[in-house]
């Protein structure tokens, strides 16, 4: 079980506070949108790059931005942990994975509520990790989507039918009251962003998450 907070809810004027805050969590969650592929603006390399150089932690990057292919082997080549792209947003999936993969960052693919898994299971095995989004990418403070559940016991069952050790994510409106839900329908890795930014207390809302996705 990894916990990894989603600095789009940090503040931004902090940011090196905000990372150091959360070092008792698995990663940081990273979230570079383009206001083409979400209707929402973030940032780019320069600030991940910055991010990453003061990180207690190791960089979770997920890519909501228009042609990966182009963008996402620069994000590999910071050194960070993990990359993730859309699956629309890439023509060739596959070696876009085998080209991070290379670069020396986890390769990870991101399917929005929308987005079927079916095409993809025959795949895994080029990926390390599955993002499901449980929101609609762009914004934190969503309502999580329950009815995402089934994707996630499609790709556990594959994963194991495939004999690899595929991490399954999820993003958007896990809290408390949802991680539970998630981690029962095979998730193993958990953004939170206004679960742990809004809390009084950072590393006791990461705690208590952890806690919640094991029960
Ligand atoms: C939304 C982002 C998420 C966001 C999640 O598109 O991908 O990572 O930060 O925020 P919460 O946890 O508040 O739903
Ligand atoms: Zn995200």
């Amino acid at each position: 079980m990894r916990i990894q907070p989603s600095i789009l809810s940090a503040d931004f004027a902090n940011m090196q506070r905000d990372v150091e805050r959360i070092a008792s969590a698995d990663g940081v969650h990273v979230d570079v949108m383009d206001n083409h592929f979400v209707p929402n603006l973030t940032f780019g390399p320069q600030m991940v790059e910055a991010v990453q150089r003061v990180s207690p932690i190791p960089l979770d990057v997920h890519l909501m931005i228009e042609d990966a292919d182009r963008w996402a082997p620069g994000y590999a080549e910071l050194g960070v942990f993990s990359v993730t792209f859309h699956a629309e947003a890439s023509t060739d999936p596959v070696a876009l994975a085998r080209r991070i993969r290379h670069l020396g960052a986890r390769a990870s693919i991101a399917l929005k509520p929308g987005t079927p898994v079916e095409p993809y299971l025959e795949l895994l095995p080029e990926f390390d990790q599955v993002l499901v989004m449980t929101v609609e990418p762009g914004f934190g403070g969503q309502s999580f989507m329950a009815d995402m559940m089934p994707k996630l016991r499609t790709l556990r069952a594959a994963a194991e039918r495939h004999g690899i050790d595929l991490w399954l994510q999820v993003d958007g409106g896990i809290a408390l009251d949802t991680i539970g839900i998630a981690a029962e329908a095979g998730a193993d890795t958990f953004v939170a962003g206004s679960a742990v930014y809004g809390a009084a207390d950072v590393e006791a809302a990461i705690a208590e998450l952890r806690a919640a996705a094991a029960a």
